[in-house]
């Protein structure tokens, strides 16, 4: 059964898209079945996948208000290795009939229930802002992955962020995690993000990943060209970071495994 892992932030341009479409790209090229799926109007996860969203027969917009199955929609454009739920600005729509609907923050979360046991990885990409498209990617996932510029107002998004998470644990999905604090954008020369980097692993140890990204023109031409950096240019350092972060994920899932393996065979002797 595939983990379905939402990458939010409130805040705007931190490296949502980049990191979703980066990763899903790098998870799939360890062979990971991967699926992205487009939750912004803005399309920049479909565009940057190589999917023209002026051109779209269906997207998320016709899944969401039950119009369309993940089938009708899916796509994987040439040179892409993972599957793409696709959008445009057509999800504002689907943003506003869901405002009257019933169960509506559930509505991702039952479309994609039939087929999270044909992927590994199923990658939300979630818009700016903590809406019912945010909503309903937080309840279909079973952890959030936090995308962050080590910046001044950073960590004060980042508290609501974990309030809202919170609170969906405490209501409609109460196995949410939080997957991950990423620092996105990272230059080590610049004194400011050395000290939020420092204080998000004073505050939160456990979760930061290990892996930086850093700020890396390559990872902002790629989209232009409909494709992941590591296609663009594998030999970025921006490829490599990605390709990093997919193996901190990785091994931090086989470990869980392992555990969970270990607890059972433990039962199964006092048993
Ligand atoms: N590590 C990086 N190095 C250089 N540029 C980057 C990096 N990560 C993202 N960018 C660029 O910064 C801009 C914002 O990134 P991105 O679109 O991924 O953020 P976002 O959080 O998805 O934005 P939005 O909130 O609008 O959805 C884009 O132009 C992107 O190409
Ligand atoms: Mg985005």
């Amino acid at each position: 059964m595939g983990r379905t892992i939402a990458i939010a932030n409130q805040k705007g341009g931190v490296g949502k898209t980049t990191t979703c479409i980066n990763l899903a790209a790098s998870l799939a090229a360890t062979r990971r079945r991967v699926l992205l799926v487009d939750m912004d109007p803005q399309g920049n996860a479909t565009m940057g996948s190589g999917v023209d969203k002026n051109d779209l027969p269906l997207t998320t917009c016709d899944l969401l208000l039950g119009e369309a199955s993940v089938e009708q929609i899916l796509q994987r454009p040439d040179g892409i290795n993972y599957d793409v739920l696709p959008a445009n600005s057509d999800l504002t729509a689907a943003e506003i009939s869901l405002m009257n609907s019933s169960e509506r923050e559930r509505k991702l979360r039952d479309c994609l229930q039939g087929v999270r046991d044909q992927y590994d990885y199923i990658l939300v990409d979630c818009p700016p802002s903590l809406n019912m498209l945010t909503l309903n990617g937080l309840v279909a996932a079973q952890s959030v992955m936090i995308p962050m510029q080590c910046e001044y107002y950073a960590l004060e998004g980042l508290s609501a962020l974990l309030n809202t998470i919170e609170r969906v644990r405490g209501s409609v999905n109460p196995e949410l995690k939080v997957e991950g604090l990423l620092r996105t954008m990272f230059d080590p020369r610049n004194n400011l993000a050395n000290d939020v980097s420092g204080q998000l692993l004073v505050h939160f140890p456990q979760q930061v990943y290990r892996t930086v990204i850093p700020r890396n023109v390559r990872l902002a031409e790629a989209p232009s060209h409909g494709l992941p950096v590591i296609t663009y240019d594998k030999t970025s350092r921006g490829a490599l970071a990605y390709l990093a972060l997919a193996g901190e994920i990785l091994r931090k899932d086989q470990d869980l495994q392992a555990a969970q393996q270990a607890n059972l065979m433990g039962a199964g002797g006092v048993v």
